[in-house]
Protein backbone atom coordinates (compact mmCIF):
# COMPACT_ATOMS: atom_id res chain seq x y z
CA UNK A 1 0.00 0.00 0.00
CA UNK A 2 1.07 3.55 -0.69
CA UNK A 3 1.02 6.58 1.77
CA UNK A 4 -0.32 9.27 0.09
CA UNK A 5 1.94 12.30 -0.22
CA UNK A 6 0.72 15.72 -0.92
CA UNK A 7 3.57 18.20 -2.13
CA UNK A 8 3.01 21.96 -2.32
CA UNK A 9 5.35 24.06 -4.67
CA UNK A 10 5.18 27.44 -3.87
CA UNK A 11 6.70 28.83 -7.25
CA UNK A 12 8.11 31.88 -6.81
CA UNK A 13 5.85 33.25 -4.26
CA UNK A 14 6.60 34.17 -0.76
CA UNK A 15 8.18 36.91 1.73
CA UNK A 16 10.00 36.39 4.71
CA UNK A 17 7.31 37.75 7.10
CA UNK A 18 4.39 36.71 4.92
CA UNK A 19 5.85 33.45 5.48
CA UNK A 20 5.37 32.96 8.76
CA UNK A 21 1.96 32.55 8.88
CA UNK A 22 1.64 29.66 6.05
CA UNK A 23 4.13 27.99 7.74
CA UNK A 24 3.10 27.15 11.42
CA UNK A 25 -0.79 27.08 9.46
CA UNK A 26 0.56 23.76 7.58
CA UNK A 27 2.62 22.70 10.90
CA UNK A 28 -0.49 23.02 13.02
CA UNK A 29 -2.87 21.58 10.34
CA UNK A 30 -0.39 18.51 8.94
CA UNK A 31 0.05 17.04 12.42
CA UNK A 32 -3.23 15.65 12.13
CA UNK A 33 -3.34 14.63 8.64
CA UNK A 34 -2.52 10.88 7.76
CA UNK A 35 -0.37 11.03 4.39
CA UNK A 36 2.66 12.56 4.18
CA UNK A 37 3.26 16.49 3.38
CA UNK A 38 6.18 18.47 2.20
CA UNK A 39 6.52 22.46 0.68
CA UNK A 40 9.23 22.99 -1.86
CA UNK A 41 9.83 26.79 -1.35
CA UNK A 42 11.93 29.51 -3.27
CA UNK A 43 15.67 29.22 -2.16
CA UNK A 44 16.08 32.08 0.05
CA UNK A 45 13.32 30.49 2.36
CA UNK A 46 14.57 27.29 2.63
CA UNK A 47 16.51 27.94 6.23
CA UNK A 48 13.30 29.82 7.78
CA UNK A 49 11.14 27.25 6.34
CA UNK A 50 14.05 24.57 8.13
CA UNK A 51 13.73 26.67 11.17
CA UNK A 52 9.65 26.34 11.49
CA UNK A 53 9.27 23.17 10.10
CA UNK A 54 11.63 21.17 11.85
CA UNK A 55 10.58 18.43 14.31
CA UNK A 56 7.43 18.36 12.77
CA UNK A 57 5.82 16.13 10.17
CA UNK A 58 6.11 18.23 7.32
CA UNK A 59 8.85 18.14 5.05
CA UNK A 60 10.82 20.67 3.29
CA UNK A 61 12.56 21.15 -0.04
CA UNK A 62 13.56 23.08 -3.10
CA UNK A 63 12.15 23.34 -6.81
CA UNK A 64 15.17 22.94 -8.44
CA UNK A 65 18.94 21.76 -8.41
CA UNK A 66 21.54 21.80 -10.29
CA UNK A 67 22.93 18.80 -11.99
CA UNK A 68 26.39 19.42 -11.22
CA UNK A 69 28.39 18.94 -7.63
CA UNK A 70 30.05 21.84 -7.41
CA UNK A 71 32.30 24.34 -9.27
CA UNK A 72 31.62 27.60 -11.48
CA UNK A 73 28.20 27.70 -12.48
CA UNK A 74 27.06 31.05 -11.26
CA UNK A 75 23.80 30.97 -9.48
CA UNK A 76 23.65 27.28 -8.75
CA UNK A 77 22.51 25.60 -6.07
CA UNK A 78 23.89 22.43 -5.24
CA UNK A 79 22.18 18.96 -3.94
CA UNK A 80 24.26 18.77 -1.16
CA UNK A 81 23.73 22.37 -0.41
CA UNK A 82 19.95 21.95 -0.11
CA UNK A 83 20.65 18.68 2.09
CA UNK A 84 22.93 20.97 4.53
CA UNK A 85 19.90 22.92 4.87
CA UNK A 86 17.74 19.83 5.84
CA UNK A 87 15.72 19.35 2.99
CA UNK A 88 14.59 15.65 2.11
CA UNK A 89 13.25 16.58 -1.41
CA UNK A 90 13.73 18.58 -4.54
CA UNK A 91 11.27 19.04 -7.63
CA UNK A 92 13.52 18.10 -11.09
CA UNK A 93 12.12 18.88 -14.26
CA UNK A 94 8.87 20.97 -13.45
CA UNK A 95 7.29 22.07 -16.96
CA UNK A 96 8.64 25.61 -16.02
CA UNK A 97 12.22 24.68 -16.04
CA UNK A 98 11.63 22.52 -18.89
CA UNK A 99 9.66 25.20 -21.03
CA UNK A 100 11.39 28.26 -19.41
CA UNK A 101 14.89 27.50 -18.15
CA UNK A 102 16.20 24.37 -21.52
CA UNK A 103 16.06 21.90 -19.29
CA UNK A 104 16.16 19.17 -21.26
CA UNK A 105 15.21 15.33 -20.65
CA UNK A 106 19.12 15.04 -20.14
CA UNK A 107 19.89 17.47 -17.64
CA UNK A 108 16.59 16.49 -15.51
CA UNK A 109 17.75 12.85 -15.70
CA UNK A 110 20.79 14.53 -14.54
CA UNK A 111 19.75 16.16 -11.96
CA UNK A 112 17.87 13.19 -11.02
CA UNK A 113 20.84 11.58 -9.99
CA UNK A 114 22.52 14.41 -8.45
CA UNK A 115 19.61 15.17 -6.16
CA UNK A 116 19.55 11.29 -4.96
CA UNK A 117 23.46 11.03 -4.96
CA UNK A 118 22.81 14.07 -1.84
CA UNK A 119 20.46 12.05 -0.17
CA UNK A 120 17.53 14.06 -1.39
CA UNK A 121 14.50 12.57 -2.81
CA UNK A 122 13.83 13.68 -6.31
CA UNK A 123 10.04 14.25 -7.52
CA UNK A 124 10.49 14.28 -10.91
CA UNK A 125 7.87 15.96 -13.07
CA UNK A 126 6.35 14.82 -16.59
CA UNK A 127 3.59 15.43 -18.82
CA UNK A 128 2.20 16.90 -21.93
CA UNK A 129 1.55 20.63 -23.50
CA UNK A 130 -1.76 21.20 -24.88
CA UNK A 131 -0.29 20.62 -28.46
CA UNK A 132 1.28 17.74 -27.92
CA UNK A 133 -1.96 16.43 -26.54
CA UNK A 134 -4.07 17.31 -29.13
CA UNK A 135 -1.77 15.59 -31.44
CA UNK A 136 -1.89 12.28 -29.57
CA UNK A 137 1.52 12.49 -28.66
CA UNK A 138 1.00 11.94 -25.01
CA UNK A 139 2.16 8.60 -24.23
CA UNK A 140 5.01 9.31 -26.00
CA UNK A 141 5.97 12.26 -24.94
CA UNK A 142 6.01 11.11 -21.07
CA UNK A 143 7.39 7.76 -21.96
CA UNK A 144 10.48 9.80 -23.30
CA UNK A 145 10.63 11.93 -20.00
CA UNK A 146 10.89 9.05 -17.87
CA UNK A 147 12.97 6.60 -20.11
CA UNK A 148 15.56 9.29 -20.07
CA UNK A 149 15.85 8.74 -15.87
CA UNK A 150 15.55 5.38 -16.21
CA UNK A 151 18.70 5.34 -18.25
CA UNK A 152 20.75 7.70 -16.59
CA UNK A 153 19.52 6.41 -12.89
CA UNK A 154 18.13 2.64 -13.28
CA UNK A 155 14.62 1.42 -12.21
CA UNK A 156 16.13 1.01 -8.78
CA UNK A 157 16.41 3.90 -8.33
CA UNK A 158 12.59 4.53 -7.80
CA UNK A 159 12.45 2.94 -4.38
CA UNK A 160 13.55 6.37 -3.44
CA UNK A 161 12.21 9.32 -5.91
CA UNK A 162 8.33 10.43 -6.61
CA UNK A 163 6.90 10.70 -10.01
CA UNK A 164 4.75 13.85 -10.34
CA UNK A 165 2.55 13.71 -14.00
CA UNK A 166 1.86 17.49 -14.24
CA UNK A 167 -0.11 17.89 -17.95
CA UNK A 168 1.35 21.94 -18.83
CA UNK A 169 -2.27 22.58 -19.84
CA UNK A 170 -3.95 22.19 -16.20
CA UNK A 171 -0.93 24.12 -14.73
CA UNK A 172 -2.23 27.38 -13.24
CA UNK A 173 -5.28 27.48 -16.15
CA UNK A 174 -7.75 26.49 -13.37
CA UNK A 175 -8.18 23.57 -16.35
CA UNK A 176 -7.96 19.94 -14.49
CA UNK A 177 -7.20 17.20 -15.78
CA UNK A 178 -10.22 14.47 -15.54
CA UNK A 179 -9.92 12.28 -12.86
CA UNK A 180 -10.18 9.46 -15.68
CA UNK A 181 -7.67 11.46 -18.00
CA UNK A 182 -4.98 11.73 -15.11
CA UNK A 183 -5.47 8.28 -13.63
CA UNK A 184 -5.23 6.68 -17.70
CA UNK A 185 -1.83 8.07 -18.11
CA UNK A 186 -0.78 7.90 -14.37
CA UNK A 187 -1.59 3.94 -15.13
CA UNK A 188 0.51 4.19 -18.24
CA UNK A 189 3.68 5.77 -16.28
CA UNK A 190 3.22 2.94 -13.61
CA UNK A 191 3.22 0.39 -16.68
CA UNK A 192 6.33 1.62 -18.07
CA UNK A 193 7.72 1.46 -14.36
CA UNK A 194 6.53 -2.22 -14.14
CA UNK A 195 8.11 -3.56 -17.76
CA UNK A 196 11.12 -3.19 -15.69
CA UNK A 197 10.14 -4.21 -12.56
CA UNK A 198 7.11 -4.91 -11.22
CA UNK A 199 7.27 -4.70 -7.34
CA UNK A 200 9.47 -1.28 -8.10
CA UNK A 201 6.42 0.11 -9.96
CA UNK A 202 3.46 -0.92 -6.81
CA UNK A 203 5.46 1.25 -4.74
CA UNK A 204 6.22 4.38 -6.56
CA UNK A 205 3.96 7.30 -5.14
CA UNK A 206 3.21 8.52 -8.58
CA UNK A 207 1.46 12.29 -7.54
CA UNK A 208 -1.27 14.06 -9.62
CA UNK A 209 -0.09 18.28 -10.19
CA UNK A 210 -2.37 20.85 -11.85
CA UNK A 211 -5.06 22.99 -10.79
CA UNK A 212 -5.49 20.94 -7.36
CA UNK A 213 -8.24 22.45 -5.34
CA UNK A 214 -10.12 21.32 -1.95
CA UNK A 215 -13.08 20.39 -4.63
CA UNK A 216 -11.35 18.52 -7.08
CA UNK A 217 -8.78 16.69 -5.00
CA UNK A 218 -10.36 13.72 -3.73
CA UNK A 219 -11.86 12.41 -6.45
CA UNK A 220 -8.64 12.74 -8.13
CA UNK A 221 -6.74 11.21 -5.21
CA UNK A 222 -9.69 8.35 -5.10
CA UNK A 223 -7.94 7.34 -8.56
CA UNK A 224 -6.43 3.39 -8.55
CA UNK A 225 -2.64 4.99 -9.55
CA UNK A 226 -2.59 8.76 -8.15
CA UNK A 227 -1.00 8.61 -4.89
CA UNK A 228 -1.48 12.36 -3.92
CA UNK A 229 -0.83 15.76 -4.95
CA UNK A 230 1.35 18.43 -6.18
CA UNK A 231 -0.64 21.41 -5.67
CA UNK A 232 0.83 24.84 -7.14
CA UNK A 233 -1.88 27.56 -6.23
CA UNK A 234 -3.64 26.31 -3.69
CA UNK A 235 -0.28 25.69 -1.71
CA UNK A 236 -0.51 29.46 -0.81
CA UNK A 237 -3.51 28.97 1.02
CA UNK A 238 -3.24 27.16 4.25
CA UNK A 239 -6.96 26.18 4.24
CA UNK A 240 -6.65 24.83 0.84
CA UNK A 241 -3.56 23.11 1.35
CA UNK A 242 -4.65 21.87 4.68
CA UNK A 243 -7.78 20.46 2.71
CA UNK A 244 -6.22 19.13 0.19
CA UNK A 245 -3.74 17.14 2.42
CA UNK A 246 -6.69 15.69 4.45
CA UNK A 247 -8.51 14.46 0.85
P1 LIG B 1 -1.26 24.79 -9.97
O1 LIG B 1 -1.74 23.91 -8.82
O2 LIG B 1 -1.19 26.22 -9.60
O3 LIG B 1 -1.99 24.49 -11.23
O4 LIG B 1 0.28 24.37 -10.23
C1 LIG B 1 0.58 23.05 -10.41
C2 LIG B 1 2.05 22.90 -10.38
O5 LIG B 1 2.73 23.27 -11.32
C3 LIG B 1 2.66 22.34 -9.18
O6 LIG B 1 4.01 22.05 -9.39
Amino acid sequence: MRKSLVVGNWKMHGSLAGNVALLEAVKAGAAGVRADVALCVPYPYLAQAGTVLSGSKVAWGAQDVSEYESGAYTGEVSAAMLADLGCSCVIVGHSERRSFYGDTDAVVAAKFVAAQKAGLTPILCVGETLAERESGVTTAVVTRQLDAVLAAAGVSALKSAVVAYEPVWAIGTGKTASPQQAQEVHALIRARFAAEDAAIAQTTRILYGGSVKPANAQELFGQTDIDGGLIGGASLVAADFLAICAA
